[in-house]
């Protein structure tokens, strides 16, 4: 499959039906593009928005978060569960001050080195705060990408994953980083979801190997046992 066109067709898709208008997108600072990233690592956009809203009125940037008292963030975060993304969140502030002059670091193996921060996150932040070539690998990713690539196993398997990251990685284009970030969550949130997906609708049908083998509704492969 031509790599480039998966990516021309997604970001084509995304300028029409994807999302715009995501608080954290206006204006997308890099503090707002983690704190939204590390909301959403466990939590549905429709959920995290207010939370996101509220937490940036009372903490707006990243030294404001790093003095803030660790009651304070917890009393932020409640109501979004998970508490131990707030508290990490809160500590990798803290080490942003020490160590980065109270900025987030800009490198992959810096913004991995932090507390909360996976892979697929910091290639998340990296895209969308910088524009800088990142891919990112989350559930929603790992299901087109069985899908377009017709992978059979489990995408939780180490040998499954290492190929996917591989993928991810060959599937980036040579421009809008950030946006072919947030069209592939789009596009996997609604339009490529896991059950009953919009097939006859997909800018990717005509390469899918999935819907041309009538597999849509069978992969990616379920977890045995
Ligand atoms: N899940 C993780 N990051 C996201 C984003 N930027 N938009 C929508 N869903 C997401
Ligand atoms: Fe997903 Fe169906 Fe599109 Fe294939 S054709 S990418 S299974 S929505």
């Amino acid at each position: 499959i031509p790599n480039q066109d998966i990516s021309t067709r997604l970001l084509a898709w995304f300028d029409q039906y994807g999302r715009h208008d995501l608080p954290w997108q206006h204006p997308r600072t890099p503090y707002r593009v983690w704190l939204s990233e590390i909301m959403l690592q466990q939590t549905q956009v429709s959920v995290v928005t207010a939370y996101f809203q509220r937490f940036v009125d009372a903490l707006p940037n990243l030294p404001a978060l790093a003095n803030a008292r660790q009651d304070k963030v917890l009393a932020l975060w409640s109501g979004l569960g998970y508490y131990a993304r707030a508290r990490n969140l809160h500590a990798a502030a803290k080490l942003c001050v020490e160590h980065h002059n109270g900025d987030l670091p800009h490198e992959l193996a810096a913004l991995i080195a932090l507390p909360g921060i996976g892979r697929s996150t910091a290639g998340a932040i990296l895209s969308q705060a910088w524009n800088t070539p990142a891919p990112i690998l989350d559930g929603n990713v790992k299901r087109v990408l069985c899908r377009v690539f017709g992978i059979e196993g489990w995408p939780g398997t180490p040998a499954i994953e290492k190929q996917l990251w591989t993928l991810a990685e060959s599937l980036l284009p040579d421009a809008r980083q950030a946006d072919w970030t947030q069209a592939q969550m789009d596009f996997g949130a609604t339009l490529c979801t896991r059950h009953n997906p919009a097939c006859p609708q997909c800018p990717l049908q005509m390469l899918c190997v999935a819907w041309r083998d009538g597999r849509s509704n069978a992969l990616p492969t379920p977890k045995p046992g």
